[in-house]
């Protein structure tokens, strides 16, 4: 747990994320980005909008995040929604059953068993509660919906939405109509989610509001084959581990649909676009993992989940879910509307693939393979090696005295590039110093103005991964940046 326990102890000193309500000591499961943060959060989503959403033409949308309860009866989540409760019968602690079973068992539980399977379980293992011995009340079946009323008279039940797919479904209709739209077409948005989870932990991996990223292809199942855009990606390898499986292995796209892995070309093509995005963020050691029966969400026909390798295990990023006709089918039910359109002339209600993202979970995972603890000589730094199209602050401007006039020349320099990247001047300390404060939040690159820069308008650029620095003139500094921040 070295590099979790840096990186929180980081985020909080250095003000990446922290608890909301801090000073109230608010409850579990709610984190408030602070300005380093909010760049880093803001630059991802920006290269999820340009590699994703742009790059396939995808329509974005902004929700609303409040909508109401007959929504969620049509979707499935009043009744399906649900999470295995454990109470301790002695000291009231609740617990999830499936989780605690999985740390005593040292496998996975899923929690979709059924309340008499999880108390069957229970009694096996012996489980009693981790905190006081006692033991549990018989598992109950939690909704991790947030429900409340809306309006003066509180008539109208309404919930917090838990995916904000949701929004995306009940928009389909007008958008395809409006926009002129033909299958398949995908609509994608970013926003907030919310899930009154029984144990929020490991901060910003479980929380009970979070930002969500997603992504709804709606196409005819029946022609998800006759999809040319899978031509760009059928000799494009995949990190896939197979249900059954121990360990990933490399997959064309084009075998996947020949051996009938992924149920169509549209599939294949729609998950070979998000690995190549992670690609795109830096991240490493990812797999897809094809989930069994037991694992698979209420809706989900076929589904991969996009996970990454950390100290602390792997970390599912992404839900990649083939939902069929669930969503449109149950809306159209629930609203009495007619959701189908029309495809070549022929009635379809389409069917969905979703790519449904935690945006909060990519950033922890990213920091959590990006910091470092390196010796230096016989010191130690710690550094943080975002990629530096990610890093909150692109260039540190630096003058190397405070005299001489290199304060002033060091403020013209940040002023050049200030409108360019995102940049910070700093003074304070000694030139190592700053190095180190620099290294710990990323930035890649640190400039710094000296007495030569005064005689012939040179500067040193200092790399942070390999610390080695070079000199250039100041009139080449905004193109030598632009290539290696933007690419
Ligand atoms: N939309 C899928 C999920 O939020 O899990």
């Amino acid at each position: 747990m070295e590099k979790y326990d840096e990186l929180i102890d980081l985020a909080l000193r250095r003000g990446f994320f922290f608890p909301a309500a801090e000073i109230y000591n608010g409850p579990a499961g709610f984190w408030d980005y602070g300005p380093l943060g909010v760049t880093l959060k803001n630059k991802f989503i920006q290269l999820w909008r340009e590699h994703l959403v742009k790059r396939d033409g995808m329509l974005e949308i902004d929700g609303a995040q409040i909508l109401p309860q007959t929504v969620f009866a049509a979707s499935g989540h009043l009744e399906h929604f649900v999470d295995p409760l454990i109470e301790c019968s002695k000291c009231g602690t609740f617990y999830r059953a499936d989780k605690l079973l999985s740390e005593k068992l040292g496998r996975d539980i899923p929690e979709s068993l059924s309340c008499e399977e999880f108390d069957k379980l229970i009694g096996q293992a012996k489980l009693v509660c981790p905190r006081c011995k006692g033991k549990f009340k018989p598992t109950k079946k939690f909704n991790m919906m947030f429900s409340f009323s809306v309006g003066p008279r509180a008539d109208e039940i309404v919930g917090l939405r838990p995916e904000t797919c949701q929004s995306i479904f009940l928009d389909f209709p007008r958008l395809f109509r409006i926009c002129r739209a033909k299958l398949p077409i995908a609509l994608a948005q970013i926003g907030k989610a919310f899930r009154n989870e029984i144990s929020p932990r490991q901060a910003l991996l479980r929380q009970r509001e979070f930002t969500q990223a997603e992504i709804e292809v709606f196409f005819n199942p029946e022609r998800a084959n006759e999809f040319e855009k899978f031509d760009q990606v059928a000799d494009y390898e995949l990190v896939m581990q197979l249900e059954g499986q121990s360990k990933p292995k490399k997959i064309k796209c084009a075998d996947l649909v020949k051996k009938k892995i992924v149920s169509s070309k549209l599939i294949a093509y729609y998950l070979a676009l998000l690995q190549q995005f992670y690609e795109k963020v830096g991240l490493c050691d990812f797999r897809f993992r094809q989930l069994g029966k037991d694992e698979k969400a209420f809706y989900a026909i076929d589904a991969f989940d996009f996970e990454v390798k950390t100290e602390i295990g792997w970390i599912e990023l992404v839900a990649c879910n083939y939902r069929g006709d669930h969503d449109l089918g149950g809306h159209q039910a629930g609203s009495k509307k007619n959701l189908t359109v029309l495809d070549e002339g022929k009635k379809v209600l389409p069917h969905i693939f979703e790519l449904s993202m935690g945006v909060d979970r990519s950033i922890f995972c990213l920091l959590l393979q990006a910091i470092a603890l390196e010796k230096v000589g016989k010191e130690e730094r710690l550094v943080l090696r975002l990629p530096p199209r990610l890093a909150p602050i692109s260039v540190a401007i630096y003058p190397l005295l405070n005299k001489d006039g290199l304060p002033e020349k060091a403020m013209e320099v940040y002023g050049q590039l200030k409108g360019w990247f995102d940049v910070i001047y700093d003074s304070s300390g000694s030139i190592g110093k700053r190095y180190r404060r620099a290294d710990e939040i990323g930035i890649p690159f640190c400039v710094t103005i000296d007495h030569q820069t005064l005689k012939d308008n040179t500067v040193t650029i200092r790399d942070r991964d390999s610390m080695k620095q070079e000199r250039i003139k100041i009139a080449e500094l905004v193109n030598w940046l632009g290539k290696k921040v933007c690419g």
